[in-house]
């Protein structure tokens, strides 16, 4: 388990400079138009949601990667601590944002337990990184992380990305999947769809007030807050 986990930040390390390609549908992601004007409007259905709230004085955002989520927590809230293991997409995020209001930390959260807690925690296709059995201590130190009544706000993937055919993903079964960079290097990952009524009841169960919702094809998105 450590070897596999050690491969994944590997992984996000290497793929840092083409990550961004998958979000904006580029290269090897583009499905044609139509799709990429589908995707992008599921994508503005979760920002409209995560935009609902704002004036948070500190948000935690964990496994923040190139920023395409920072970008928005930044609107949002006054001060971001945005945590990542791979000081690549650390680099890539603060040169886009260029912001004050963002500090990055470079941990593995697979050690990291909170020393303090935010008004805000967000992770964005982080959640189904995190194999099954530390799930439960991953919520732990969320919920840890979290003051009173905090928000909590995700967003992960709903399906298997229908570019695989092109991008060499390969599901291995329990929870595995191979990647493959635009250079051929292959990894192996921790990755899991879940289903949103039964991800919200292990949420609920580990002491969130909140529920899981989907978009029509392609997103899981939950927004609430750590129950009292
Ligand atoms: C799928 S990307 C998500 C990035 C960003 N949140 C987004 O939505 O675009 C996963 C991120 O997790 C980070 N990561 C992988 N393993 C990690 C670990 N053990 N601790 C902290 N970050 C990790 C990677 O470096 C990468 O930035």
């Amino acid at each position: 388990m450590t070897e596999l986990l050690q491969h994944q930040i590997e992984y996000y390390r290497a793929r840092a400079p083409e990550y961004d390609e998958w979000f904006y549908r580029r290269g090897r992601y583009d499905e044609g138009e139509a799709h990429t004007r589908q995707w992008e409007l599921e994508v503005r259905q979760v920002r409209e949601q995560l935009h609902s709230e704002s004036g948070f004085p500190h948000i935690l955002e964990l496994a923040p990667g190139t920023g395409i989520w920072t970008a928005e927590l930044i609107k949002i809230g006054e001060r971001v601590i945005a945590l990542d293991a791979s000081p690549e997409m650390i680099a890539i995020n603060r040169a886009k944002l260029l912001s004050a209001a963002v500090e990055y930390q470079q941990t593995d959260l697979f050690n990291w337990r909170p020393e303090r807690q935010y008004d805000m925690v967000f992770f964005g296709f982080w959640l189904s990184h995190v194999p099954s059995v530390k799930l439960s201590r991953f919520l732990e130190s969320a919920r840890a992380a979290l003051k009173p009544g905090g928000r909590l706000f995700f967003v992960d993937s709903k399906g298997v990305d229908r570019a695989k055919s092109r991008t060499g993903t390969e599901d291995l079964g329990s929870d595995l999947q191979q990647r493959v960079l635009n250079d051929g290097r292959r990894y192996e990952i921790v990755k899991i769809y879940y289903d949103p009524e039964q991800l919200t009841v292990v949420l609920r169960a580990g002491g969130f007030d909140i529920e899981v919702r989907a978009t029509d094809n392609f997103f899981l998105y939950a927004d609430g807050r750590k129950a009292e």
